[in-house]
């Protein structure tokens, strides 16, 4: 049994053939442009699956995509990274123009479903994936299922406010978890304080332009002892620490499964973390909490999107 998924990007289109067995068995990119306009890029998508659909017996599509999506999994709202993509039935107008059934979910509700089918989620029954790149995405899964809340668009934990004083991100609240863990966000905040330590190896390499500094630099730098970085993603971790209390106070769900460039920090994010929650979540909800990083990589986005698929269209 066969599937395609396609993760719908800011910069790629990325599309693969899944089979239940053997896993991923063909795959084409191609760049996403979604500047070029709403219609341009559904067609695009289309004419990137149609060769895959002609060689193949497919059963469905799924996709992810950058944005809230409907409960039905058919229309995305007002995504931030899809010009002029108002509410847009894309499952509709890619089973028009391909004659394959297509679900479509948001991409960290994908990412959460990739992990549970074929990642580190599969040892839980209920786990909350956080993506942490240039947006923080966020997926539930509640005993197996993803949970989609009343309108479908559970999940948005990157938008949850851990300081109503703290800086502006994307949304038009103060202090968000997107505000200090969204990749360009943390590497701003990463700039400023590196900025005023010239002494720092760090400021030398980056002096010039602190726009190319990411998160993978700070990384690095905390692999080789740098006291500022490791003070960096330890205040980073800190902030993510106080967001994970919210989540599981609010869910008594316990497991974490963490994905995305900044993730790649590992404990030097994730044991910061776990000290502020060590110190204060509430003593009941401590007792099996766990932070994983989830390491399917690149591929996790394209079989969550296989998984949709399957859990759609397979009976
Ligand atoms: C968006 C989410 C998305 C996340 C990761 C956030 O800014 O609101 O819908 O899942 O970025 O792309
Ligand atoms: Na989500």
């Amino acid at each position: 049994m066969k599937v395609i998924g396609v993760d719908l990007g800011g910069t790629n289109i990325k599309a693969a053939v899944v089979d239940k067995d053997k896993g991923i068995i063909e795959r084409v990119t191609t760049p996403t442009q979604a500047n070029l306009g709403k219609e341009h890029l559904l067609d695009r998508i289309s004419e990137t699956i149609s060769s895959l659909v002609e060689t193949h017996d497919i059963i469905g599509i799924g996709m992810g995509l950058p944005g809230m999506v409907s409960k039905d999994q058919t229309t995305v709202n007002n995504p931030p990274n899809l010009p002029g993509w108002i509410s847009v039935n894309a499952a509709d107008e890619i089973r028009k123009r391909t004659g394959i059934d297509c679900k479509i979910e948001n991409d960290a509700n994908i990412a959460a479903l990739g992990s549970m089918h074929f990642g580190v989620g599969q040892k839980f029954d209920s786990f909350i994936m956080i993506t942490l790149g240039t947006g923080v995405g966020g997926g539930i899964i509640y005993e197996k299922k993803l949970f989609k809340g009343t309108e479908g668009m559970a999940g948005e934990l990157g938008h949850v406010i851990i300081d109503y004083h703290g800086p502006l991100s994307n949304s038009v609240t103060r202090g968000t978890v997107e505000a200090y863990l969204g990749q360009r966000f943390l590497s701003r905040f990463a700039a400023d304080l590196i900025s005023q330590n010239p002494s720092n190896p760090l400021y030398s390499k980056f002096a010039n332009d602190f726009d190319k500094l990411e998160p993978v630099d700070l990384t690095n730098a905390a692999k080789e002892g740098n006291e500022l970085a490791i003070e960096i993603l330890a205040k980073s971790g800190q902030r993510l620490g106080y967001a994970l209390i919210n989540y599981v106070h609010m869910m008594d769900i316990r497991k974490f499964v963490l994905s995305g460039g900044v993730s790649k920090a590992g404990d030097f994010l994730f044991e910061p973390a776990k000290q502020i929650v060590r110190k204060h979540m509430m003593e009941p909800f401590k007792k099996g909490f766990e932070i994983v990083y989830e390491d399917l990589g690149n591929d996790s986005a394209l079989l969550g999107a296989a998984g949709l698929a399957f859990d759609s269209f397979s009976n």
